[in-house]
């Protein structure tokens, strides 16, 4: 018999990490990476309506209303891959209405990873920030250069990546944070986010190694 499936989530203020570690995780666990943010950036470039009121929100750093980004990923969690392979939730919840619409569908975490980085490295991070559009990698121009000149060439920046817009959205993630937190304490594994990402992986990669034998050791031995 199977040992069930990881559920983890992963959190942290803005560029503390969060899209970098989930790349990692999901590479060697093999969880659905489910990241609230780039599903509302997925319905913005799909133009629904959704998507043209979630970008009034996110412009301003604010957080986009629960009727959107509740059922979004609610829909991703029920997904059969998400069942079969265990999921890997990333910016979500940001409020505890959000945390307890995720209670009630009966979606619990094993795992609440909490990325701590000092302000004045965040900043740095959010302004150096590049995408790939082709891979979907995340670059940093200090950090994380591009390997190629063809991929530096076609690196983009994030709408929401200025110094002005990043204050705002701190503010948004102080203002929530601690009600956030509160409800995992029993499950939070807080981890350094401000090494390199190797280290920071890591650490991530003890508590999951860790996890993973404990679920393990429940089915017993035969
Ligand atoms: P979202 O897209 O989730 O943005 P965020 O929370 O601000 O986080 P980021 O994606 O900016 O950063 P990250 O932690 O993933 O860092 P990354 O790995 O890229 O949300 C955007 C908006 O959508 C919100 O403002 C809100 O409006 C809305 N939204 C999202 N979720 C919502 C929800 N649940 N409810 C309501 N609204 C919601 O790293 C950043 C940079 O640093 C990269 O360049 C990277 O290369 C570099 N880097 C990473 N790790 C290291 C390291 N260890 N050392 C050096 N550099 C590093």
């Amino acid at each position: 018999k199977k040992a069930e499936p990881l559920r983890i989530m992963i959190s942290g203020a803005p560029a503390s990490g969060k899209g970098t570690q989930c790349e990692l995780i999901t590479d060697k666990y093999g969880l659905v990476h489910i990241a609230a943010g780039d599903l509302l950036r997925a319905e913005i470039a799909a133009g629904s309506e959704n998507g043209k009121q979630a970008k009034e929100y996110m412009d301003k750093g604010k957080l986009v209303p629960d009727e959107i980004v509740v059922t979004m990923v609610k829909e991703r969690l029920n997904g059969l891959d998400s069942q079969e392979k265990g999921w890997l939730l990333d910016g979500y919840p940001r409020s505890s209405s959000q945390a307890i619409a995720l209670k009630e569908f009966g979606f619990q975490p094993d795992l609440f990873i909490l990325l701590e980085v000092p302000e004045e490295i965040l900043v740095e991070r959010v302004v150096g920030r590049r995408l790939d559009p082709v891979t979907g990698k995340i670059y940093h121009l200090k950090y994380s250069p591009p390997e190629t000149e063809e991929i530096a060439a076609r690196l983009t920046q994030r709408f929401d990546d200025t110094e002005e817009k990043v204050k705002l959205r701190l503010h948004t993630h102080h203002q929530n944070v601690e009600a956030v937190l509160s409800l995992y304490k029993d499950i939070t594994v807080k981890v350094n986010g401000s090494a390199s990402k190797q280290d920071v992986f890591a650490q991530i990669d003890d508590a999951l190694t860790q996890l993973q034998e404990q679920k393990q050791g429940k089915l017993g031995t035969v």
